[in-house]
């Protein structure tokens, strides 16, 4: 009889969501055959975010959506965060087209899903095509019908009808082998290099945003805690206003190198569109991490949040809307955090006794001035490392502007 004592603690590998990661791509003379054929398909262009969710469902990060959602699955995943067979879902992954592209394609049929450009990325097998109500689908996942907040005027721009149906994916976005390609990676890939690292626990942290002190704080009380962090920018589609995805990544890397153990951090990037959902979307983004194979995610403040449409906290409380065997990641929780001039150091609203006053903290808006006049963040606010590139980031932005 083994000692049960002395055993090594033995962790299974994060399962992903619904059991079995999803593998929608197509490889070798299958993928060949297929792409001789999709060309005498019907085709239909994808928008940015389509084309995001395309991969990202073929690759497995939206495990279990096999395709683009049915009516059904629409409905559930909008009125009660669920699929129909009862796994939390929070957003509707839906392929929108006008109603004369819809008419003209027969259910039953496969379609060709391309580029703006023509250039073919997968095959729909055309399942469903059915009519929604956008303004209900905006109250319930945005939480509000204004077209100023950015998922909504997406949501409001797109076709009135729905195509369902499993996907295919023949070929990569072509920005996939431009951008970034060395933090490309799978599910499956992750998953890989997780266990080759012998990472058991494992933090993913999702951010469209620059790491300003307040995020490697966070980052690094959870890493206190497992064996490794998965940096997870955010690279698909943005608003307008938030910082390009290239210049992040390029302060990503600064801050690893200056102030993060090698050996226990990875930075993937994350092609996904950003919802701004908030709650839903925070949710949403725990069920993808799990599907990269991490444990632990962190929720901080008025996480997938623009503007004022959500509760700083809402993001924590709608965990409490799931029991706890629904989701296999467990979320981190944090409160504000920032400078505090009394304690010294990075803190949070949850710690810290000082009043505002003694706290160093600048909202994106005051981040983006400071960088438009040339100005750098407050050592406190942001590393000088991260603060030279995105100071750099905003010049180059400036220049490109007065020349066009
Ligand atoms: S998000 O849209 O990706 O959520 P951002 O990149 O700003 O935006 O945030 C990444 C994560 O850090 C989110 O979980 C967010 O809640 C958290 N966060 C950002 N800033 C703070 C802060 N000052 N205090 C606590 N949590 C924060």
């Amino acid at each position: 009889m083994p000692n049960l004592n002395i055993m090594p603690h033995i962790i299974r590998p994060m399962s992903p969501h619904g059991g079995a990661l999803i593998d929608r791509v197509l490889r070798g003379v299958v993928r060949e055959a297929a792409l001789e054929r999709a060309h005498a398909l019907p085709t239909v262009a994808l928008n940015p975010t389509a084309v995001s969710d395309l991969e990202l469902i073929a690759v497995g990060a939206f495990s279990p959506l096999t395709g683009f959602m049915g009516q059904e699955a629409y409905g559930t995943a909008l009125k009660e965060m669920r699929l129909p067979n009862g796994l939390a879902w929070t957003i509707p992954i839906t392929l929108a087209v006008d109603g004369e592209t819809a008419a003209g394609l027969a259910i039953g049929a496969e379609i060709a899903l391309t580029e703006p450009s023509g250039r073919i990325l997968g095959i729909l097998e055309l399942a469903d095509k059915y009519t929604y109500d956008k303004e209900e689908e905006a109250r319930l996942v945005y939480k509000t019908t204004e077209v100023k907040h950015p998922g909504v005027a997406r949501l409001y721009a797109q076709g009135d009808v729905l195509l369902a149906g499993d996907v295919w994916l023949l070929d990569r976005p072509s920005y996939a082998a431009e951008q970034f390609p060395a933090s490309r990676r799978d599910p499956a890939q992750t998953r890989r290099i997780f266990a080759e690292r012998g990472w058991r626990r494992i933090v993913a942290f999702q951010t469209r945003n620059p790491i300003h002190r307040a995020h490697e704080y966070l980052q690094k009380v959870a890493l206190e805690m497992v064996d490794g962090l998965m940096l997870h920018p955010l690279v698909g589609e943005t608003k307008d206003d938030d910082i390009p995805a290239d210049v992040r990544m390029a302060s990503y890397q600064a801050i690893l190198d200056a102030y993060y153990p090698a050996d226990r951090v990875l930075l993937s990037v994350y092609p996904a569109a950003m919802r701004y959902a908030g709650p839903r979307e925070a949710i949403f983004h725990a069920i993808a991490r799990q599907n990269y194979g991490c444990t632990h995610f962190i929720v901080g403040r008025d996480h997938a949040g623009v503007g004022n449409y959500y509760g700083s906290y809402d993001a924590h409380y709608i965990f409490d809307e799931f029991q706890p065997h629904e989701l296999a990641i467990t979320p981190l929780f944090f409160e504000h955090a920032f400078y505090c001039k009394k304690c010294q150091a990075v803190i949070t609203s949850k710690t810290c006794p000082h009043r505002v006053t003694d706290h160093v903290f600048l909202s994106g808006t005051q981040v983006r001035k400071m960088l438009e006049a040339g100005e750098p963040l407050p050592v406190e606010f942001t590393r000088p490392e991260v603060s030279a590139i995105l100071m750099d980031g905003a010049a180059r932005a400036k220049n490109n502007g007065s020349e066009k």
